[in-house]
This record gives structure tokens, C-alpha cells and sequence, in this order.
């Protein structure tokens, strides 16, 4: 059992409405269950596979969902990368390792199967790349066509490939991100397609697993969880899931909730850092890290409260650190993720070298998509391949 509450002024609605944000005010709506009425134990959800359905009774699909076999990914050790920094307990939650290589998969599961309980029969995103790939691929497997919206130019060449091959209608605008949120938000209303960016409040439950998860593989309740922050669904999804395992009584303490963001697109961290009520948009984000180019964070209302309730922080870490952190992570570590995936670790460097972490934390921090998403950029990062004669000679000159 559960209903659709706004975050604001605490309207509710019945979960069968087709609804976004709140009527009355307008701003965003949660999933709230009646977890009185939620009869599991964790010995029960660990005898199930590590996967977004492990928890099912937390998530609000009913029936059989749409499922590509999401969720499950592993949690890696960063042992040499934790160990320049001083930070023996660092760990990573490759996100890249879902169906469509990235995190947006846990979230579609659920949204798609929501659009097909609701009756829906066309669905719609705006894009900077992963959410455009995931719903796609939902998409084809519900057998229902959809929608995206992509900034021109500014989506990585994996995801455009993504959307294209499994079947999406592609647009791309001549305008931002935040642009293309806006305008899709209004075909959806008007047109009636079903809407599945974050602001889709079932969206998010799908994404509340990373947590859950991360706890399931540690044994324990990490001390700070570090995510990297576009449009603040993901940190805002994650704190959720933990006020909910807190609230069953199956976790006493939550992680300090700790957003990354990119230098040229930092709306949370300055509203962080200067104390403010609400985001100021930032009306020109820029960043080699596509993914989270995003000025005006719809769900920043809920990411406000995850990094302030837990007494976390939000950073910033410019392209070079990006890109730094991205090679060490595939050099060092043999985990290959794209640039915003990246970030999360980058900011866990900085803030330890501004003397900013403490080095017994236990930290998890989530890597979102995969390195295949992006090639282009790594490509740009690296020496070609050495292009030789087909003898022994030549190889053996070449390696010299
Ligand atoms: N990392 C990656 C790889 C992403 O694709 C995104 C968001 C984020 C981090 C940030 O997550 O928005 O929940 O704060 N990508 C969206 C998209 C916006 O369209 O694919 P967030």
C-alpha cells in the first residue's frame, strides 16, 4: 500500500493517478508506503538474488514487471586509489555493470513497468544520454514506442547509439538540457505520453536500490555514500530507500549523503556551500562530463534535505580532476566508467586532500555508467594504437 505525497505542502494522491508534481503547488511528489503494513525481514530479502526485486516490497510495481535483469552490480575495493589517499575503505558501486550501463536501468525497470500498470501507451524522456539508452531499451522490451530529447551535440556517441538501436524516436534540440526537460514535460501533459525523468516520483524508487544494495555487499551502513549530482534524482532516490530501512528498523544510522558535481555546472554545491533555501539554475552548465551538464536540478528540493539531514557535503571538481580520476580508476583499479561517473571518486580525493574526510570512513561511492559510454572522450585522452608491418620484426621495434 502507498500514495503519492508532494514534499511541500503534503498533498496526496492515489497511486493511479497520471501525475508528476503536486497540483496545488507544483512542486515534487514522493512515493510514501505504509511500512506498518510491510511484512519482510532482511534474512528474506538475502536469500532472494542481489537485484532492484530483492526488495520488491518496498517498490510499488504490482505485477510482473519489465525487467532486463537490473541491479546486482558489483561493489569493487579501491584498494590503491584508497590507498594514496589515506582512505583504507573506499569502495566503488559500478553502476556501469546494469543492462544499459548505467544506473538509469534500476530506475526504468520500475518506471516501465509503472507506464504499462497505468495503462500507458507511449512514453517520453529529455536526455543527456543514459536516461534516453535505458528508457529506449525498457521501452522495446514493454513493446511501447517512445520519445527523447537530446541536446545537440552534447550527448555522448554510446548513448545516442543506444537510443537509436533499440528503437527510440530521436530529437535532438537545439538547446540545453534544462530546455529539453521543459519542452518534453510539456508534450507529456499535453499529448499524453508518459513522462520518465526523475521528476517521475516512481522513477526513483527503482533507483533507492543502489543503496540497499551497497549496505547488502558491505555488511554494513557505509559512513559517507558520494554521488555524482546532474540533476539530483539519484542522491535524492538513495537517501529515500535509507529513511525507509531506517524507519523498518533494519538500519540504525544513515551514510552522510555527499553530491559531486562539475565546476561549470554546480548549482547544488554553492546552494551547500552558502546555506541557501532553493538552487539558483546556472543558466550556461558547461562540463566534459556530458551527463551531468545540467543547470537546474529538478529534484533539488529533495537533495537539499538528503545532504542536510545526514550532515554530508557537496564538492566540485573541474574536468582535469574528471578526467585524472577516470584514468586512474581504469589504470589503477581496472574500472573502466565515463566521465560523471568518475566525478563522485574525484570529489572523494578532493575533499580528502583539503583535509575534509576522515580516513576511518567507510565510503562507498556510486560510479553511474560505463566507460563505453563515451568513447570519444577517452579516445581523446589517449595515444593512438601503434599502427605496424604484419612481422615479427616490426612488433618487436615497436615495443622497444
Ligand atoms: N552519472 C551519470 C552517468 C548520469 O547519466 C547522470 C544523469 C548522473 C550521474 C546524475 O544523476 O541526474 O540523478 O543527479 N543523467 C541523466 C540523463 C540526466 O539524462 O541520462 P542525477
Amino acid at each position: 500500500m502507498y500514495r503519492l505525497v508532494c514534499v511541500h505542502c503534503g498533498a496526496t494522491y492515489t497511486p493511479d493517478q497520471i501525475i508528476y508534481t503536486c497540483t496545488r503547488c507544483g512542486h515534487l511528489l514522493t512515493v510514501e508506503y505504509d511500512l506498518d503494513g510491510i511484512n519482510v525481514s532482511r534474512e528474506e530479502w538475502n536469500r532472494r538474488p542481489i537485484s532492484v526485486w530483492r526488495y520488491r516490497e518496498l517498490l510499488p510495481v504490482r505485477g510482473e514487471p519489465v525487467s532486463l535483469q537490473e541491479g546486482g552490480t558489483p561493489l569493487y575495493h579501491l584498494k590503491k586509489i584508497g590507498e594514496e589517499l589515506g582512505l583504507p575503505e573506499l569502495y566503488a558501486k559500478h553502476e556501469g555493470m546494469n543492462p544499459t550501463g548505467s544506473f538509469k536501468d534500476r530506475g526504468m525497470t520500475v518506471g516501465v513497468s509503472m507506464a504499462c500498470e497505468l495503462g500507458m501507451t507511449s512514453v517520453a524522456c529529455a536526455s543527456t544520454g543514459n536516461t534516453s539508452a535505458s528508457l529506449a531499451a525498457y521501452a522495446a522490451k514493454a513493446g511501447i514506442p517512445c520519445v527523447v530529447l537530446l541536446p545537440a551535440g552534447k550527448v555522448a556517441l554510446g548513448k545516442v547509439a543506444q537510443a537509436l538501436m533499440h528503437g527510440a524516436r530521436v530529437i535532438s534540440i537545439r538547446g540545453n538540457f534544462d530546455k529539453a526537460l521543459e519542452m518534453v514535460h510539456e508534450l507529456c501533459i499535453s499529448q499524453g505520453l508518459y513522462l520518465l525523468n526523475s521528476v517521475n516520483p516512481y522513477r526513483l524508487e527503482g533507483q533507492k536500490t543502489i543503496g540497499f544494495e551497497a549496505i547488502d555487499q558491505l555488511g554494513e551502513v557505509p559512513d559517507r555514500m558520494v554521488l555524482p549530482v546532474g540533476n539530483a534524482g539519484n542522491i535524492s532516490a538513495v537517501y529515500k530507500g535509507l529513511r525507509e530501512l531506517e524507519s523498518l528498523g533494519f538500519i540504525d544510522r544513515l551514510p552522510m549523503m555527499t553530491g559531486i558535481q562539475a565546476a561549470g555546472s554546480q548549482p547544488l554545491v554553492k546552494a551547500i556551500s552558502e546555506n541557501l533555501d532553493e538552487l539558483i539554475p546556472e543558466p550556461s552548465p558547461e562540463t566534459i562530463a556530458t551527463a551531468i551538464r545540467i543547470g537546474a536540478p529538478v529534484n533539488a528540493e529533495k537533495a537539499l534535505v538528503a545532504v542536510r539531514a545526514t550532515g554530508g557535503t557537496a564538492a566540485a571538481v573541474t574536468d582535469q580532476e574528471i578526467l585524472a580520476m577516470q584514468r586512474d580508476l581504469a589504470r589503477k583499479e581496472g574500472i573502466g566508467v565515463e566521465p560523471a561517473s568518475a566525478a563522485s571518486v574525484a570529489g572523494i580525493r578532493k575533499l580528502a586532500e583539503l583535509g575534509l574526510i576522515d580516513g576511518d570512513e567507510r565510503i562507498v561511492c556510486v560510479v553511474t555508467g560505463h566507460l563505453l559510454k563515451d568513447p570519444e572522450t577517452v579516445v581523446r585522452q589517449c595515444e593512438p594504437p601503434t599502427e605496424i608491418d604484419a612481422d615479427l620484426h616490426s612488433l618487436l621495434s615497436a615495443l622497444r
